[in-house]
């Protein structure tokens, strides 16, 4: 069994949030000697310096510098949040004084059957009156603390013949008896190591508990919550921490919000990038002009999920351009520009994973169906730079429970870190060497 897979299904076991995510990425920075910064106070930032910056604790960047001089930045982007149901403000309510259950509405675009009849709990963070202070915390019941049952198919049978399920009625999760209300503020509080009364507001989601699985003959496959895109998150995470830069700042850029459209003061379509690697350029000494020169030197890429082809659905993939498991890392284009890549920016990445020995497939989607977005050409709205847009094939995005290939974990965090040892030097505009 791969020691990767493990090691990613331990991290998505501590990353119940988007909250938790960055704060495991966080621990995995502060054991190599990552050094934190704080937005709100100057960047003191030397050469031989590696550093992270968090924006509402839900968006990471992290950067290393070489000892000696730099040319550019290379940035791994992808993101931290996934679908999931967050609480209402006033999230309790009985029903036929009987049940409590939590009124909850949805966050991004979620497969909404998968959710139902399946051991779920809450997480995310609160703030907490702590003297004359307000404090995060972040919580975690860890418990299976909610269900949301199905109707019987003896009151509704048309279930199989396609049912439309109503957010406002079909999905609300049952916690307890009647006399659960009021409990769910006092789990909070436990978990938050507060008082009840100093729990000031929160936000909070549910997750599912089902725990991670390696399956199938010789372990081909592997099932957890939240592969797109922690996957990409935590292996981006490794290569960055495995690789040595020389010659250009190595980035690693982990943003909240991209399934709800990034536009959010932490998600990819902020200042977050920019800021931080611009305070990061003029703490070395950049001016502007130098700046803007390294940013155009820069490469970036964005990696988010791409699809696998459904065993029992070949005909919705294009015939020639389309992805398996365990085949390799994807790269993914789009003529209208949904994703990045382009020639330039193909031939870097394809380049690299060749010499790194990691095999690479390439997606489109059918002409007659609209295919997803993500993260890249929003960044790159604020910092622009070549940008390929990569991903690993899975099955059943945006479900409660996805489906991805054991052998692509490894085949990611080699081709990342092949990408961040490569010295990408540019030479002219759509030029390059591979040092
Ligand atoms: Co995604």
């Amino acid at each position: 069994m791969s020691q990767s897979v493990s090691r990613f299904l331990r991290f998505i076991q501590s990353s119940p949030s988007a909250f938790h995510a960055v704060k495991a990425l966080c621990d995995m920075l502060d054991a190599h000697g990552y050094a934190r910064l704080d937005e709100h106070k100057p960047f003191a930032v030397v050469p031989g310096g590696k550093y992270y910056v968090t924006r509402n604790r839900s968006s990471v960047i992290a950067f290393a510098v070489p000892q000696e001089g730099f040319t550019h930045f290379q940035i791994v982007a992808s993101h931290s949040d996934s679908p999931t149901f967050k609480l209402k403000p006033i999230a309790e309510d009985v029903v036929c004084s009987q049940y409590t259950r939590l009124n909850v509405e949805r966050y991004g675009g979620m497969i909404m059957s998968t959710w139902f009849d399946r051991p779920l709990s809450i997480a995310g963070r609160v703030l907490v009156r702590d003297g004359g202070a307000l404090t995060t915390r972040l919580v975690d019941l860890d418990r299976d603390a909610a269900l949301i049952p199905n109707m019987p198919i003896h009151f509704n049978r048309e279930v199989n013949d396609g049912y439309k399920y109503n957010a406002q009625t079909d999905l609300l999760p049952l916690i307890g008896d009647a006399d659960a209300k009021g409990s769910l503020a006092a789990q909070i509080a436990q978990a938050a190591g507060a008082a009840q009364e100093d729990v000031v507001s929160g936000d909070l989601y549910l997750y599912n508990r089902m725990p991670g699985s390696i399956w199938g003959a010789d372990d081909a496959f592997f099932s957890c919550p939240r592969i797109d895109d922690l996957e990409c998150a935590y292996t981006s995470a490794e290569a960055f921490l495995a690789a040595q830069a020389c010659g250009h700042i190595n980035v690693l850029a982990v943003f909240d919000n991209e399934e709800v459209g990034s536009g959010t003061k932490q998600g990819a379509d902020s200042s977050f990038l920019t800021d931080v690697l611009s305070r990061a350029a003029a703490a070395l000494g950049m001016d502007d002009g130098a700046q803007r020169a390294a940013f155009s030197a820069s490469f970036m890429v964005s990696a988010d999920n791409a699809h696998a082809v459904h065993p029992n659905h070949p005909e919705k993939y294009d015939a020639g351009n389309r992805t398996f498991m365990n085949g390799g890392v994807v790269i993914k284009h789009n003529a209208n520009q949904k994703y990045t890549t382009d020639a330039v920016s193909c031939a870097v990445f394809s380049g690299i994973c060749e010499r790194a020995g990691v095999p690479v497939q390439h997606f489109s989607n059918r002409s007659d169906i609209l295919g997803g977005s993500t993260l890249g050409n929003i960044a790159n709205s604020h910092l622009s730079m070549n940008t390929v847009d990569i991903g690993l094939a899975q099955l059943a995005m945006h479900s409660s429970y996805e489906t991805a290939g054991c052998r692509d974990v490894d085949y990611m965090i080699r081709a990342l870190t092949a990408f961040y040892n490569t010295q990408i030097a540019t030479c002219g505009d759509g030029e390059y060497t591979l040092i």
